[in-house]
């Protein structure tokens, strides 16, 4: 297998862009897609300060990686969740998380969610109905109110994440699998920031397949936690991403397509934002000042009234 641009030795074939690259090339090819997507669905440009969240793993490691190969000037958020029972998970990561940012010289914000709230992720899930069946739930509520109240707190233009394309078309699959169409509705590469309290957010590696992402990694010697989160085990993302790899197994460019199509349809004026049948009860909540559309308070500032 040859490098289509070089006719060195190949170390990736991407049957999905019948496309095969030398290392050399592939790390340069990776940010220039990332580059091109960030550009077409105009997520931010390059005097903006962007807040990068990283989670010590491959895909968020290695799009801060890129953004500053890439000139942007990004500050990374990692939020110790306080997942360190079965195995070490939250110190591990916040470890490869730190080391990462201090090689590079870069500015990294840690918000520990125990010293800030009273309790970890685990802890939370326990004292909560929601969390005793889904952790993960509590979890999810607990890091996106973080992410957008640090983001504005600071005055960034943009907080990106590193959500791959396994894990959009999962989410895709999930809501279309279920027809939510406010979920529909608003799953886009980039979320702008149209109400109070709300700070725009992107996600610059969605059309990326994970694989790509592991190979970078791996080229760049970035090293990250392996380990998937303990509570993530027979979690529905993870069943919704195995039928999807079977599917690309068989018909190489399934996942790509099936997600692709979705926003190419949605540019046609499929699932607007007006489909969203949320939109019209969103409010502020009187405590964070975030939008909610639950009555009254927000479902975060709820859940943590009862820790303190
Ligand atoms: P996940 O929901 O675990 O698939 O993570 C999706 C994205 O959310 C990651 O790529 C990160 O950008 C971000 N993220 C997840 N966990 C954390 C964390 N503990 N701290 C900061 N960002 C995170
Ligand atoms: Fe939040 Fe697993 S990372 S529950
Ligand atoms: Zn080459
Ligand atoms: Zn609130």
């Amino acid at each position: 297998m040859k490098c289509n641009t070089c006719n060195e030795k190949a170390v990736i074939q991407m049957r999905q862009h019948k496309l095969a690259l030398c290392s050399e090339h592939f790390l340069e090819w990776l940010p220039a897609q990332t580059q091109r997507f960030i550009e077409k669905y105009k997520m931010f440009g390059p005097g903006d300060r962007i807040l990068v969240a990283v989670s010590g793993g491959k895909d968020s490691l290695s799009l801060w990686d890129i953004l500053c190969r890439l000139g942007y000037q990004a500050d990374g958020l990692y939020i110790c969740l306080g997942i360190d029972e079965e195995i070490a998970y939250s110190a591990e990561s916040q470890r490869l998380t730190e080391q990462f940012a201090s090689e590079r010289g870069l500015q990294l914000k840690i918000v520990d969610v125990r010293e800030e709230y009273g309790e970890t992720i685990p802890g939370m899930a326990s004292r909560t109905e929601r969390g005793k069946h889904k952790p993960c739930a509590v979890c999810g509520l607990t890091k996106r109110h973080i992410m957008n109240r640090v983001a504005r707190e600071e005055g960034y233009d943009v907080l990106v994440t590193g959500h791959n394309l396994d894990d959009e078309a999962a989410v895709l699959l999930g809501n279309t699998l279920n027809w939510i169409p406010g979920y529909l509705a608003r799953q886009w590469p980039v979320l702008e920031a149209n109400r109070p309290g709300l700070v725009r957010k992107a996600k610059p590696l969605c059309r990326i397949y994970e694989r790509e992402m592991a190979a970078y990694a791996l080229l760049r010697g970035i090293e990250y936690i392996y380990e998937e989160c303990p509570f993530s085990k027979g979690s529905k993302s993870i069943y919704y991403k195995e039928m999807l790899n079977k599917l690309e197994h068989d018909r190489p460019g399934a996942k790509l397509s099936f997600y692709l199509g979705f926003l190419q349809a949605k540019e046609k004026g499929i699932f607007t934002p007006q489909a969203d049948p949320d939109i019209e009860f969103l409010h502020a909540c009187p405590i964070c000042g975030q939008p909610t559309s639950s009555p009254g308070e927000c479902a975060f500032c709820k859940m943590i009234s009862k820790f303190n």
